[in-house]
This record gives structure tokens, C-alpha cells and sequence, in this order.
């Protein structure tokens, strides 16, 4: 729907009233990928309410997911355009969210885009919020050209792959503060309430002063995508992110950032250094490109206090993905949010809470926040986890003891500075097919 003059500012005062009383009971969305509510965002309409125009930019399974996510949203809400470098994935996006969101849906032909500069056209399209889950390495330029387009936006951990990627997303999110733009990050943790009252009690000093911190994200690993005949170089790598450092990150970046950004949540602030080790010991395939398959990490905090971490691809291994904090007085089991005090024998507290699908909560939040005007803006804390994460994936490529401020400064840029699907990827195989292999002591990571 239209609405002449500033729409921005019609939304922000006409909607806010009749929100903040149906996020009230915001866990109602939780079970189902369907649009809730669905008369009742009509009726907003027909009383006059304008709809926000959702574009999203990376089609995959959590731009879809988090698209669907943002139309299950209190209010008007309507998917309008959709960009990603390749239009088969496009395409299928399309149809499962046609099917989920029948009404909400509307991205014609015209509205579709594809390749490299897709992001732009997207934000061409007059659209409010910008939905973007490309792999890591493509958010600094999304992110930037977002909020430079006056767009509120929902992007995906990570937000970067390198440093001076952190550092474009940091000065990006100050503009987007002084244009009052809303700014989501895919850390969900922060919208799980059982992990909202864990940390709260911790925060409180319930198990005392923390001493230690323990994070994990062990797995049989994810996806490939094998190399397929007349690809280029190019579409190869990007076909098959995961395993390309200018992408993905590794996997340290790309999922162990959900732990260790809980360590940080926890301790306030972000590690000074770390020290780890890391290589590939099973997986060395040919399309298992140049990350590492383990990681261990120790991370030192401004007070002292260590997080050690461990990330691991390996199947048929003790599987984790969790978080725990020792302190003083008492232990906190913080995924399963359960604390032990050490003058108790019973265990001192469990969350009883309900559990609300955090993944739509936090869609709900930023959407809220965008109709009522209420400041939010979530990319610092992205940006220093993510760095967080970077750090730990530099201290085990160099097997050395790297300074966060050192690696934050680092002019190491994994990223071209151009992309096209003809051009050369930053990385490139041998005669053999393999990819190079960071070497501890030898490779210069930052
Ligand atoms: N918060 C979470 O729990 C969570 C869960 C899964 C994934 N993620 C994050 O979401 C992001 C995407 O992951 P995914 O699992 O959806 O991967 P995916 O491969 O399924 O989707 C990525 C999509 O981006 C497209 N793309 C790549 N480069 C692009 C570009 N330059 N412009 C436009 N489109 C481009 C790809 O073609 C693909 O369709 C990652 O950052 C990942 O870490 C977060």
C-alpha cells in the first residue's frame, strides 16, 4: 500500500499503540513458518495502516527462513523483491515462501534479481527493510549499502570475515544510529528467554564472580556442494562457501560465533587475546577447500578471566553445542540454563519459562521497534563477536598469541575488491584441485 508524504514516519506513529499491546503475548508465533494473525494484518490495512516493504538479499535456506520469519511479524508486512547471485535458488525460495505466505508475497518477475550486484537492485525497489543472509563474506558491502540507502535491516551472523570487514560494519552501524535506522543481527540467543534470564542471574552474581568460561560447537560438520562441470572458478567457490575463508570465515566464524558471543554476553565485553590450535585431520577431500576442521581456543578477558572453546567437523565424535560459566560462588550450565551453587547439594535454579522460537522472536523485536521508533541496533555486539570469532581463527592459523587490537587493525582483507562470476576468487587451487592450507607458525593470519 501507498502512502503518500513520509511512510516511514506514518508507520512509526500510527502502528505503535495497537502493537505494543499484541507483542504482549509475543510467543505466539512460534510453532509454524505460516503468517499468524493474518486477518487481523489485513484489517490493519484497511484501517489504514501501511504495509512494511521487506527485501530480501541472499535466497538460501535462512534468507528464507528469516523472510518468513520477518512475515510472521504483528502488522503489515510484504515481501516485495529478492536478490541472489544464482536464480535457481531464487526461484525455490520463491515458491516455499509463496506457499507459506500466500497474501504477503509479491515479487514478480520485475522484482527478482540475480548475480553479483542483485543486492543493489533490491535496494532500489523502495523497500523498508532489507532481510540479508548472503554467505559472511558479502555483509560489509550489503550492510554498508543498506544504510546508506536509509534501509532498517535484518542481517545474519557473521557480519564479516576479517578485520577491516569488522571495521566497515562498525562505522556503518554508527550511521545507521544517527539516521535512527533498526539493525537486527542473527545472534537469536539474545531473543531466547531462557538464555535472557541465565545471563540476567549471572549478571546478578548468583554463581559469584566468573573465573572461567567454557564454549563448544562440536559437530559432524555441513554441506558440500561438489564442483560440477562448466562451472567456472568463481561460481565454484561460491557454490560451495562454506570452504572459502573469503565466504565463510571458517568454521569457527561461521557457527562457533554463536558460543563465543555468549562468552561475551556473559563477561560484558570482549576478549584482549587468544591463543589456539587448530588444523585438518579428516577433512581433506577434494571439495573441502581451505578451512580447518578443529579449533581450540583460548580467549583471555581485560580481568583475566579465560573462555576456552572448541569447534570441531568431525562425525561419530562426542557432539556439543553449549555453553558454561564457573564462578566463585556457584556453576551455570548456561545452554541448558541450570545453576549450581556450591553451598547447595540440590541444584539452586532451572529456567521454567516458556521458550518462544527465538529465530521469530527476534524478528518480532526489530519489527517492533521499527513501527514504534524505539531505538535498536544490534550490529556492535554482532561485529565484536564475529570479531571475536576472527581472532580465534587467526590465533590458530599462526599458532600465536594474537592481540584483539592487533587483529581488529589487521589490513589482512580476505574479500575481493571486485566480483564477477569470469573473474579470479582470492584463493586459488592447484594442478591438483587442492586449495592452500594455513600452516601454524608459518602463516601470517593478520
Ligand atoms: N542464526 C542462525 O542460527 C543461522 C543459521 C543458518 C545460517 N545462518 C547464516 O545465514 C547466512 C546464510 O546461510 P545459509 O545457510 O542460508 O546458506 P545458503 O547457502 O543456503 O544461502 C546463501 C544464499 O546466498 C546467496 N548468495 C551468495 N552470494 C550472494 C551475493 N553476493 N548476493 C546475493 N546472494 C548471494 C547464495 O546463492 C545462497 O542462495 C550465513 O551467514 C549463515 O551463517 C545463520
Amino acid at each position: 500500500m501507498m502512502v503518500v508524504m513520509d511512510r516511514r514516519h506514518f508507520l512509526k506513529t500510527s502502528t505503535s499503540a495497537s502493537l505494543a499491546a499484541l507483542m504482549v503475548g509475543r510467543g505466539f508465533a512460534q510453532t509454524t513458518l505460516g503468517p499468524l494473525f493474518e486477518s487481523e494484518s489485513l484489517a490493519g490495512n484497511a484501517a489504514g495502516q501501511a504495509d512494511l516493504r521487506i527485501g530480501l538479499i541472499g535466497c538460501g535456506g535462512r534468507g528464507t527462513g528469516a523472510a518468513s520469519q520477518a512475515l510472521s511479524t504483528v502488522g503489515g508486512v510484504r515481501l516485495v523483491a529478492m536478490g541472489d547471485a544464482f536464480s535457481d535458488r531464487l526461484e525455490s525460495s520463491l515458491v516455499s515462501l509463496q506457499q507459506y505466505h500466500p497474501d504477503t508475497v509479491d515479487v514478480p518477475p520485475e522484482r527478482r534479481f540475480c548475480g553479483f550486484d542483485a543486492y543493489q537492485q533490491v535496494i532500489a525497489c523502495d523497500v523498508d527493510v532489507l532481510v540479508i543472509a548472503t554467505p559472511p563474506g558479502f555483509r560489509p558491502l550489503h550492510f554498508e549499502a543498506g544504510v546508506a540507502a536509509g534501509k532498517h535491516i535484518f542481517m545474519e551472523k557473521p557480519v564479516a570475515v576479517d578485520g577491516p570487514g569488522i571495521r566497515r560494519v562498525l562505522a556503518a552501524a554508527q550511521v545507521a544510529k544517527q539516521k535512527q535506522l533498526k539493525v537486527g543481527v542473527g545472534l537469536q540467543r539474545h531473543h531466547q528467554n531462557s538464555y535472557l534470564e541465565t545471563i540476567q542471574r549471572l549478571h546478578a552474581g548468583e554463581i559469584g564472580r566468573i573465573t572461567l568460561l567454557r564454549t563448544y560447537w562440536n559437530s559432524a560438520g555441513v554441506w558440500v556442494r561438489p564442483r560440477e562441470q562448466g562451472q567456472t572458478e568463481m561460481e565454484y567457490q561460491m557454490r560451495n562457501w562454506y570452504y572459502f575463508n573469503w565466504l565463510c570465515g571458517d568454521h569457527i566464524v561461521e557457527q562457533h560465533i554463536h558460543n563465543l558471543d555468549v562468552g561475551n554476553w556473559i563477561m560484558q565485553g570482549y576478549p584482549t587475546e587468544a591463543q589456539g590450535q587448530g588444523g585438518r585431520l579428516l577433512r581433506t577431500g577434494i571439495d573441502h577447500g581451505e578451512i580447518f576442521d578443529h579449533h581450540m581456543v583460548e580467549y583471555t578477558y581485560a580481568d583475566g578471566t579465560r573462555m576456552l572453546s572448541q569447534c570441531r567437523h568431525m562425525p561419530g565424535c562426542w557432539s556439543s553445542v553449549e555453553e558454561h560459566a564457573h564462578g566463585t560462588e556457584g556453576t551455570c550450565d548456561v545452554s541448558g540454563a541450570r545453576i549450581r551453587r556450591h553451598d547447595q547439594d540440590k541444584l539452586h535454579w532451572r529456567f521454567e519459562g516458556d521458550s518462544p522460537n527465538a529465530y521469530q522472536v527476534e524478528h518480532d523485536d526489530l519489527f517492533a521497534a521499527i513501527r514504534s521508533g524505539t531505538s535498536y541496533n544490534e550490529a556492535e555486539y554482532g561485529a565484536m563477536s564475529t570479531m571475536t570469532a576472527i581472532l580465534g581463527r587467526m590465533a590458530t592459523y599462526c599458532g600465536k598469541v594474537v592481540k584483539m587490537e592487533d587483529a581488529l587493525a589487521s589490513s589482512l582483507a580476505l574479500t575481493p575488491s571486485a566480483y564477477a562470476f569470469d573473474g579470479t576468487p582470492p584463493s586459488l587451487p592447484d594442478a591438483d584441485g587442492r586449495y592452500p592450507i594455513p600452516i601454524p607458525g608459518v602463516t601470517k593470519s593478520y
